[in-house]
Order: C-alpha cells, then sequence, then structure tokens
C-alpha cells in the first residue's frame, strides 16, 4: 500500500517495463507505479526496506512517499524525492507515527522530525531509523512543537479561521517578544547588502509586498518582491550582496523551496521567515526568523500573515539601525507603536456585527473590487484573495491608480468596491478614486481612520480602524479584511476551513 504526494515523471517507462513481467495495473496513474515497482524488487528477495529504497533511486521527480506491506506488517517506509509533500514523523510514548502536516500529530505528539529530501524513514512503533535514499547514514535532530492538542481544537468559536483570527493580539504579542539573537549576518555583512528580494506565495507574498515596502523606507535598501514560482524560473542575477528574504508559514512550499535553492545555488544570502521550526525552508536559509503565530489549521492564513507583517517590519527596523539608516529616535517610535498593536487589534475585533451585516447586504454580489495605495495595496490584494478563496466569489485587488486604466469600466451598481482610505500620504489621491467609483454608481465599503468625516460623506459603508502611523495601518487593515471574507463566506453557506480545491501546504508545484 502506497501513500504518495507528487509527480512521478518517468512512470511510463517503468509502468512498460513492469507490464512485461507480468503487473496487472488498474488506473492510469502515476501512483500506481510505485508499489508494483516495490513488489518486483520484493519479489526477487529484497526486504520493503531494501525494495524501497531500490524504487525509490529510479523515480525521477518531486515526490513524498510512504509504503505498508502485509508481508512486514511492523514497519513504514517513507520517502522523500524533491519538493513535494512534507513526512513528518511524530515521537509519541509507545507508537511512532507519520503524516504529511504538523497539525494531524498534534493529538498525539509534541516531539517531531522532518524529512528532507533524498531521505528515508524506516519506522518501527518503538523506533525509526533515517538514512539517504543511497544507503548512507543521516543524523537527524527533533524539534518539540509547543502548541498541544487543544490548540488543534476549534474550542468555542465555529470554525478555525474566526478562532484564528482572535487569537491574533496574543500571536502579535508573541511575535514581538522575539529577539535576534541568532541574527546570521554581522553587522559589516548587513552594511554590505546591495539588495533585497523578497519571495513567497499567495498570503505570504502579499506581506512581502508590504515588507519591501518597510525596508525601503527604514533600512535604505533596494528591495525587489516577487512570487517564487516565477522567481525560481527566471535568470534572476544575484550575488553574495543580495539578501533573499523568503516567507512560508509552513516552510513546505514547492515554489518558494525550489527558489530558495536557486538563490543558494547563486551565492545569495539568506533569511526565512517561517511558522514551524525544523520545516524545509528553515534548513535551506542561511538564517530563520520564527513568526510564531501558533499553530494555524484554517487553510485561508490570517494571523500567520500578521505576524509575518511584524516580522517583517522588525526586520526592516533592525536593518535600518545596523545599516546606519535608521535613528535611535525613530526605533523608539516604532518599538512603542507596535507594543499598542495587540491592543488595537483587539479594539478591532471587539465588535463584528458590522461584518453579519455587510455580509447580509452584499454576500451575493458577484464581484467585488479591492482597491488600496502605497502599503495597502498589498492589502487589497490580500483582502481579494481572502475574499476569492473562502466565498468563491471573484475578487481583484488593485492598486488604485490602475483603476483610469482598465479596472474602471467594470464600475455599476452591481459592482462594490472596498477601499483603503488611510490618513497617510496618499489619502487625497484614494479620496478621489472613491469619488470615481461613486460617480459611477458602485458602492464604497471604506476602511479608514477613526475620525475621518469626508470619507464618511462618500462611501457607503465605512469600518473603522484606529488611528495610527502609516507604516502600521497596514497590519490593523488585514483584520478587517479577513472579517469581511469570513463572515461573507459563512452567510453564502461555504465551507470555510476548507475550501475547495485548496490545501493548506501546496507541497507541489
Ligand atoms: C493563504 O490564505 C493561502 N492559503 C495561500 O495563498 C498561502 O498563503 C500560500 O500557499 C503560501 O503558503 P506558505 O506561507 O505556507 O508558503
Amino acid at each position: 500500500m502506497v501513500v504518495h504526494n507528487g509527480i512521478f515523471e518517468n512512470y511510463l517507462d517503468l509502468k512498460r517495463e513492469l507490464a512485461d513481467e507480468g503487473h496487472i495495473f488498474n488506473s492510469q496513474t502515476d501512483a500506481e507505479c510505485i508499489p508494483h515497482l516495490i513488489e518486483s524488487y520484493m519479489n526477487n528477495g529484497c526486504s520493503l526496506e531494501e525494495a524501497t529504497r531500490a524504487a525509490a533511486s529510479r523515480i525521477d521527480g518531486a515526490n513524498a512517499v510512504v509504503v505498508l506491506s502485509r508481508k512486514e506488517p511492523d514497519k513504514i517506509v517513507s520517502f522523500k524525492l524533491g519538493n513535494a509533500g512534507g513526512i513528518v514523523i511524530g515521537y509519541g510514548e509507545s507508537e511512532m507515527l507519520l503524516a504529511s502536516d504538523i497539525a494531524a500529530l498534534l493529538p498525539h505528539v509534541r516531539t517531531v522530525a522532518y524529512l528532507a529530501v533524498g531521505e528515508m524513514a524506516t519506522v518501527t512503533r518503538k523506533r525509526v531509523q533515517y538514512t539517504r535514499i543511497d544507503g548512507s547514514a543521516v543524523k537527524k535532530s527533533t524539534a518539540r512543537v509547543s502548541y498541544g492538542a487543544l490548540t488543534a481544537t476549534k474550542g468555542e468559536y465555529k470554525h478555525f479561521m474566526l478562532k484564528e483570527i482572535h487569537e491574533q493580539p496574543d500571536a502579535v504579542l508573541d511575535t514581538l517578544r522575539i529577539t535576534l539573537p541568532d541574527f546570521p549576518f554581522s553587522d559589516d555583512r548587513i552594511r554590505s547588502f546591495n539588495r533585497a528580494i523578497i519571495i513567497g506565495m499567495g498570503t505570504s507574498l502579499h506581506a512581502g509586498m508590504v515588507g519591501r515596502m518597510w525596508i525601503e523606507s527604514l533600512a535604505g535598501l533596494a528591495c525587489e518582491v516577487d512570487n517564487s514560482s516565477e522567481f525560481r524560473y527566471r535568470d534572476a542575477v544575484l550575488d553574495e550582496n543580495t539578501l533573499v528574504i523568503s516567507i512560508s508559514q509552513s516552510g513546505e512550499t514547492a515554489d518558494t523551496l525550489g527558489a530558495m535553492d536557486l538563490a543558494k545555488s547563486r551565492g545569495a544570502r539568506q533569511l526565512t521567515l517561517c511558522n514551524y521550526e525544523g520545516t524545509q525552508s528553515t534548513r535551506v536559509a542561511d538564517g530563520v526568523l520564527p513568526i510564531r503565530a501558533g499553530l494555524e489549521i484554517s487553510v485561508a492564513g490570517t494571523k500567520t500573515f500578521v505576524c509575518s507583517l511584524v516580522t517583517l517590519y522588525a526586520l526592516a527596523a533592525y536593518l535600518g539601525v545596523k545599516r546606519g539608516y535608521l535613528s535611535e529616535e525613530r526605533l523608539a517610535n516604532i518599538v512603542q507603536e507596535l507594543l499598542h498593536l495587540p491592543e488595537m487589534i483587539g479594539q478591532l475585533l471587539s465588535d463584528q456585527s458590522q461584518y453579519e451585516r455587510l455580509a447580509l447586504k452584499y454576500g451575493r454580489r458577484a464581484n467585488f473590487l479591492f482597491l488600496g495605495r502605497g502599503k495597502n495595496y498589498p492589502l487589497a490584494m490580500e483582502g481579494a484573495l481572502k475574499l476569492k478563496e473562502i466565498s468563491y466569489i471573484h475578487a481583484e485587488g488593485y492598486p488604485a491608480g490602475e483603476m483610469k486604466h482598465g479596472p474602471i469600466s467594470l464600475i455599476d451598481r452591481k459592482m462594490p468596491v472596498v477601499a483603503l482610505v488611510p490618513q497617510d500620504d496618499l489619502y487625497e489621491k484614494m479620496l478621489s478614486n472613491v469619488n470615481e467609483v461613486k460617480a459611477r454608481r458602485g458602492s464604497v465599503v471604506a476602511v479608514a481612520a477613526e475620525g475621518d468625516k469626508h470619507i464618511s460623506e462618500k462611501a457607503d459603508e465605512v469600518i473603522w480602524i484606529p488611528k495610527a502611523s502609516a507604516n502600521i495601518t497596514p497590519i490593523l487593515n488585514a483584520i478587517p479584511m479577513q472579517l469581511l471574507a469570513y463572515y461573507i463566506a459563512v452567510e453564502r453557506g461555504c465551507d470555510v476551513d476548507q475550501p475547495r480545491n485548496l490545501a493548506k501546504s501546496v507541497t507541489v508545484e
């Protein structure tokens, strides 16, 4: 019996060979080829472990595989080729467990180890032996998971997503406790960086887009941001003076791992932001910035997004100080405001009746537009992603300046537009965009700072956020984006925590 995640690229050749040997296939899948291949070695006298090792050495592509056999029922053999699918091994009292994701193990174990690319594990009830697929020994260290089974339950909440949204004040507090004692680069090295590139996918990419602007403005370091899936296949020019910062809450996203491999091969220095110690991305990077959001189960990332933002903000300030770009005084202001962040998020979570009302009013619309500028443009992207991901409403996030270059033709009475209108340098420009939408009879749901009188005269609805600096506002704006998507998805009767066609960790390309 085989559990398989990945793509067995050369399976057709091997299938032909096995069929010639007399193996009978019942499907067109590449997965079915794996047990036949292992069986073929076992028929020639190999043990389950030897047969699996031999089979693994003939499989091309990125694959994670777990194997059981009736002939050796006390054993599970597993291997990982390339960046496809995590394999986590859990160390119980009198049992060993295997899973693709840590959340599945939490009700049973706290000590885990991750299989790395090219490794194999042979697991019995009491022990596990790690080797490389070529047979050489592997010394594996385990990680202790700080959250328990309780974290993996919904408690008083209807969905994990809502629970995780509510955990954000505590999660941010935990993230703020990070010190950077193990920062892997010397002050000289930090000063030698002439460019940073942030990579990630989906929600992590959106966090990176905000991070880029903080790194430019607080650290004076030129910064780009790219989808890992694009970055890994373009001919990126990198060297030892390039700092690549990857963001992946799971640490197992195949495209981000592929992009990190490329960055490594081209000599760039790497930092990674990750929520789980010991995962693949944390082993590739030179240094790890833990985002400390705690276990996140809902497919839609919420607290990991906010904690990634907080970590990036702190990182930008740290780089700024080390590079002599950020004054002690500005740093003190940043720290002071960050300390109030959990409280401000708590305030945003205190009354959610407005979102239920908005969900009733707009939840049946077919399309949504999200607009923002500057550091809030990525938040518009994130708001649109959250909405489409869990409510299946088509939504687009745009930099508001793009409106006149196309999207404005979509605006009519049926189009709700969520406009992020903080009182920053771009406030007046956002107000004009709101006017443009209203002039075409679109409905505007504005997200604005408390006390803003102009916006309440213009918008159909206003979601108020606490007054804060332009740097902190995008973090606060994440909460209305999450709650709006959540309540609309609930109103539409969607499976909030497990949206169709999506997985929490995207471990294949
Ligand atoms: C977030 O709501 C999504 N589920 C998805 O975009 C996610 O952020 C993306 O797959 C990246 O995951 P990672 O952070 O684990 O790398």
